[in-house]
């Protein structure tokens, strides 16, 4: 597999942190550590923080996303957001199926595969994630369930279509618990997701979608990951916070 035919993604998932105050500073505070990245750089928001970080980012090489929409165009789903709004107000990206949607929030794949679908309509980059629980690698079924994650999620998706889909792997077990995949692990389970996009796309789309790792990503343990043949990025919680952290994980995506 040739990594040079792939981007490198840096992108920070933010969860439910910040004001749209907070937002601002800290994308500024981010831009000028990141400004000669050789690498992608994208900061995922709560979507009340978009448009100020979006303003904080004009003109530097930070990109805005979401972090999730709804399936429907639009319609009566009180508190919900669409893909065509994320679109409208200039998002580019949008994360979904991230493993907190599918345990807090009863996302399935089923509804994520509908999420797919409806932000790449309205013209969205979508970051997909895909995932283990613990007793799942315990159990053995890491390779399985992942692939059927993936699968799932990509049904009706084209192969044009996957010029806007970026995969991270996110073991749940390494979400927020400082425990992180070994370099090894998160390698073996991106190529059975490049093994899996070879199955549905053949090669050529699997050689250039850009598969991340993530779950307890930062700055001491990135450079490892990120050195593998098949982690091509890296989907930063805790650690996107804080701007010297994530600087340096997309200092570690530029070598
Ligand atoms: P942490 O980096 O905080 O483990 O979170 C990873 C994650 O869930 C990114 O989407």
């Amino acid at each position: 597999m040739n990594k040079a035919k792939r981007k490198t993604i840096i992108a920070g998932n933010w969860k439910m942190n910040k004001t749209p105050a907070q937002a601002k500073e800290l994308i500024s505070t981010i831009a000028p550590l990141v400004k000669d990245a050789d690498c992608e750089v994208i900061a995922c928001v709560p979507f009340i923080d978009i448009t100020a970080a979006q303003e904080a980012a004009q003109g530097t090489n930070i990109k805005i996303g979401a972090e999730n929409c709804h399936w429907a165009e639009s319609g009566a789903f009180t508190g919900e957001i669409s893909a065509a709004m994320l679109a409208d107000i200039g998002s580019e990206y949008v994360v979904i199926g991230h493993s907190e949607r599918r345990q807090y929030f009863g996302e399935t794949d089923e509804t994520v595969n509908m999420r797919v679908k409806s932000a790449l309509a309205a013209g969205l980059k979508v970051i997909l994630c895909v995932g283990e629980l613990k007793e799942q690698r315990l159990q053995g079924i890491t390779p399985e369930l992942v692939a059927l994650q993936t699968k799932i999620a990509l049904g009706g998706v084209t192969e044009q279509d996957m010029s806007s889909i970026i995969i991270a792997y996110e073991p749940v077990w390494a979400i927020g618990t400082g425990l992180t995949a070994t370099a090894e692990q998160a390698q073996e389970v991106c190529k059975i997701i490049r093994d899996c996009l070879a199955e549905l796309y053949g090669q050529a789309v699997a050689e250039a979608t850009t598969i991340q790792y993530g779950g307890s990503m930062n700055d001491a343990n990135a450079e490892e990951l990120l050195g593998k043949p098949d982690v091509d990025g890296g989907l930063i919680g805790g650690a996107s916070l804080v701007a010297e952290k994530f600087a340096a994980i997309v200092a570690a995506g530029s070598k």
